[in-house]
C-alpha cells in the first residue's frame, strides 16, 4: 500500500449513509484514496451493500466494534489514517426507547474510543457524525448551530454525549474535529425501518403504512447522495473545532410523505394506517444551514429527484431488502407495531 494515499478511517461503513458515503469516496477518487471500513455488523449494518467495492485494492473491510480499543488500536498503527470519520451509531429512535443501553454505549462511549486512538495518532481530521435530532423539537424558526441541545430521546442523548464529547477533544487536546449535524436523510440502502425507506418497501408489498399520532410531525428531508457530498466538503473545506448543519431544505409533514410514496407506487391511500404516537415524539425538526452553504456547499438533489431516485431503487432491488424483512425483524415489527408485517 503507498502512504502517499490518503487514508480513510471509516467507522459503520456498512450501514446506510456509510456505504453511500464509501460508493461516493470511489466515485470522487478513484485508486488516489485507501478506505477502511470498520463496522460492527449489527442489525443494520449490511456487507452486501459494498458488494461492488470488495475486490478493490484499496479498500479492507474489518469487522469491529469501536468499542473495542484494542482492534481499533491495532488498525490505527497499521495504517495511520489520516481521516476518521465515525458513521457508526446505533440510529433508530424507536428501538433506543425500548433498548437505550445499546445506544449509550456506541453513540456516547463508543466515539470517546475513537476519539483516544485518534489523539495517539497524527490524524489530520476528525468527523463525528452528529444529527440534528441534539437540538430537540422546535416549533418555529429553525435551529443554527448557535442552538442549544435538548435531546429528548435515549438515541439523541447518547448522541448528544459523542457530540460534545469530539468538541472536547478539540478544546483539551488540539484534536482536529469537526461535528456535522444532518437532518432526516433517504435513499437507497436504508434500513426498512425508518419512514420512507418502511413505507416504500410496505407500500410496495400492499402492507399498511403505520403513521404515528396525527402524521402532523415535521422533518426535513436530505437526499442520501447530498449528505454524503456535504461530508467531503467539510472534510476538505471545514475549520477545525466547528459544527456544520446540513440540512435538506425540505421540511414535510409524515402525512404529506406518505401521500408521496403512495402516487410514487401507485398504491391507494386505504394503506395509511393510523398506530399510536410515538413516546417523547419530536413535533418538528428544522435546520439553517447557511453556514454550510456559504463556505460553498450546495445541493444537488430537489426532493422530487431524490424521492424518484429511491422508489425506483427500492423497486428495483427487492433482492436487498426483501431478506431483511426476516428474523428479528419481524420479531421487531410485532412487539413494535402490534401487528404481523
Ligand atoms: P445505520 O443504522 O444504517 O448504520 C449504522 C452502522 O453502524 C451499521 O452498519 C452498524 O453495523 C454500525 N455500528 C453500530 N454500532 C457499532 C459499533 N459499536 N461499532 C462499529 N459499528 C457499529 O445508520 P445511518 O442511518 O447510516 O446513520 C449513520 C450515522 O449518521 C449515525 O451516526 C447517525 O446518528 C447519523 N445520522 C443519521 C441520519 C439519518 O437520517 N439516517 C441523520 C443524521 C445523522
Ligand atoms: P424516522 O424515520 O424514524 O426518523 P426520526 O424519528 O429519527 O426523525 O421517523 C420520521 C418521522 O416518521 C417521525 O416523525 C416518526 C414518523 N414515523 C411514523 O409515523 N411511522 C413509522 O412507522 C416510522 C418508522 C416513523
Amino acid at each position: 500500500m503507498s502512504k502517499k494515499r490518503e487514508v480513510y478511517f471509516i467507522t459503520g461503513g456498512c450501514g446506510f449513509i456509510g456505504s453511500n458515503f464509501i460508493h461516493y469516496l470511489f466515485e470522487l477518487h478513484g485508486q488516489n484514496v485507501f478506505v477502511i471500513n470498520y463496522d460492527k455488523l449489527t442489525y443494520a449494518g449490511n456487507p452486501e451493500n459494498l458488494k461492488s467495492v470488495e475486490e478493490r485494492e484499496n479498500y479492507r473491510f474489518y469487522k469491529g466494534d469501536i468499542c473495542d480499543q484494542e482492534l481499533v488500536e491495532r488498525i490505527f498503527n497499521q495504517y495511520q489514517p489520516d481521516y476518521v470519520i465515525n458513521f457508526a451509531a446505533e440510529s433508530h429512535v424507536d428501538r433506543s426507547i425500548g433498548n437505550p443501553e445499546d445506544f449509550i454505549r456506541t453513540d456516547t462511549l463508543g466515539v470517546f474510543y475513537l476519539l483516544e486512538a485518534s489523539r495517539k495518532h497524527q490524524i489530520k481530521r476528525f468527523i463525528q457524525i452528529s444529527t440534528d435530532e441534539v437540538y430537540g423539537s422546535i416549533q418555529e424558526g429553525k435551529f443554527t448551530e448557535e442552538s442549544g441541545l435538548f435531546p429528548s430521546s435515549p438515541y439523541s442523548a447518547g448522541k448528544a454525549g459523542g457530540d460534545r464529547l469530539a468538541y472536547s477533544y478539540y478544546v483539551t487536546y488540539n484534536l482536529p474535529v469537526i461535528v456535522t449535524r444532518a437532518s432526516n436523510n433517504y435513499g437507497p440502502y436504508q434500513y426498512p425501518e425508518k419512514l420512507i425507506s418502511l413505507f416504500v418497501t410496505n407500500a410496495l408489498d400492499d402492507k399498511s403504512l403505520p403513521i404515528y399520532g396525527d402524521g402532523k410531525n415535521v422533518r426535513d428531508w436530505l437526499f442520501v447522495k447530498d449528505h454524503c457530498s456535504a461530508v467531503e466538503f467539510i472534510l476538505r473545506n471545514g475549520n477545525d473545532g466547528e459544527i456544520y448543519n446540513v440540512g435538506g431544505n425540505c421540511e414535510k409533514e409524515n402525512l404529506e410523505i406518505t401521500r408521496e410514496i403512495l402516487k410514487a407506487t401507485g398504491k391507494e391511500e386505504s394503506l395509511i394506517k393510523w398506530v399510536k404516537d410515538r413516546a417523547g415524539h419530536d413535533r418538528r425538526y428544522a435546520l439553517d444551514d447557511n453556514k454550510l452553504v456559504s463556505l460553498g456547499w450546495n445541493r444537488e438533489y430537489t426532493f422530487e429527484q431524490g424521492m424518484a431516485e429511491t422508489v425506483k431503487w427500492y423497486t428495483e432491488n427487492r433482492k436487498w431488502w426483501e431478506p431483511l424483512k426476516s428474523g428479528e425483524y419481524l420479531e421487531y415489527y410485532k412487539s413494535h407495531y402490534g401487528e404481523e408485517l
